[in-house]
């Protein structure tokens, strides 16, 4: 099966990179800005029709959530008229797809973890548009999976994790959110699990399905802060602070733990414990 990966410069992409060789059934092929913009409807579909790609992993986004908010048209460029231009073509030529999205979609005011089928309501743009464009892939005729995640980190790209590297390393004291809740989510564990569905992909047969899928366990910014500093052994004070005593252009949802039950039973995967995967994601780092 010859897959293209869409915004494979991204952590997502990058760590399906790194671990695509383990799959031989796969023939993966990594596209990011600026040789393939999924905006791009015309070059889109020449490319895929061109190389006759059988499937898609778009890892291609716009992320910035706080700057989304002054940045609405490029967000959804991105996140609406991108994905609707990838399931177009698929539905061209058959195609399969899995399409990446986010805890974001929710309001947060739950109190347990959200199910597939739990009303969405996001509260700020990027949430905004990342629902729009999921509602392309779930309203199509493909062979196709959303899946979404949260609180993604990698070794690869900027994030939390690294963010907190950097600072606890110059600081003697940092100020960190501590009433959202979520669950870190390692990309390469998503990244295999795209690349497992794949592999099988006689199990990818549902028009439009969502999934759920982060690390097991919930933690706050804060939680996630205080186990980098004691995996890195990083000598830095963590303070716990309310989300109103940051400054931030976004609202982000307090409470955004997913529930991977369906995820598990249908593909019989097993989903790694956070913290097990943030101290694998150190040690790679401190390589
Ligand atoms: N990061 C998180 O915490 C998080 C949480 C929940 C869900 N997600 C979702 O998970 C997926 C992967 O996220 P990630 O963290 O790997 O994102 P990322 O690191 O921001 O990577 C996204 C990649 O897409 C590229 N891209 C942007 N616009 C594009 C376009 N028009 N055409 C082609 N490529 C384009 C970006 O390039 P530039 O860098 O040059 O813009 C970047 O390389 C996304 O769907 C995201 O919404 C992420």
């Amino acid at each position: 099966m010859k897959v293209l990966i869409t915004g494979s410069n991204g952590q997502l992409g990058s760590e399906i990179k790194e671990l695509s060789s383990q799959y031989n059934k796969l023939e993966c092929i990594f596209k990011d800005l600026p040789e393939l913009d999924i905006c791009d409807a015309e070059s889109l579909n020449s490319f895929i029709i061109g190389q006759d790609i059988d499937a898609v992993i778009n890892c291609a986004a716009y992320t910035a959530v706080d700057k989304a908010e002054e940045n609405f048209e490029i967000a959804n460029r991105v996140n609406v008229t991108g994905v609707s231009n990838i399931v177009e073509v698929l539905e061209k030529i058959n195609g399969k797809l899995i399409h990446i999205s986010t805890d974001y979609v929710f309001d947060g005011n739950s109190s347990e973890p959200y199910k597939e089928l739990d009303k969405v309501n996001p509260i700020g743009v990027y949430g905004e548009t990342k629902r729009t464009g999921e509602l392309f892939v779930i309203g199509s005729n493909i062979d196709s999976i959303v899946i979404r995640t949260s609180w993604l980190y990698s070794s690869f790209g900027n994030n939390f994790l690294k963010t907190m590297l950097g600072l606890g390393s110059e600081k003697d004291s940092l100020n960190v959110i501590c009433d959202q809740i979520g669950s870190p989510t390692y990309a390469k564990d998503l990244a295999k699990t795209c690349l497992d569905i794949l592999s099988r992909s006689e199990q990818l047969s549902e028009k439009g399905k969502v999934y759920h899928y982060s690390n097991e366990g919930a933690a706050s910014w804060y939680d996630f802060a205080i186990s980098i500093m004691e995996f890195s052994l990083i000598n830095c004070k963590v303070n716990p602070i309310q989300t109103e005593d940051y400054p931030a252009l976004v609202k982000r949802p307090k409470y955004s733990v997913l529930n991977k039950t369906k995820i598990k039973e249908d593909f019989k995967i097993e989903i790694p414990y956070w913290k097990d995967s943030l101290k694998k994601c150190i040690v790679k780092l401190e390589k």
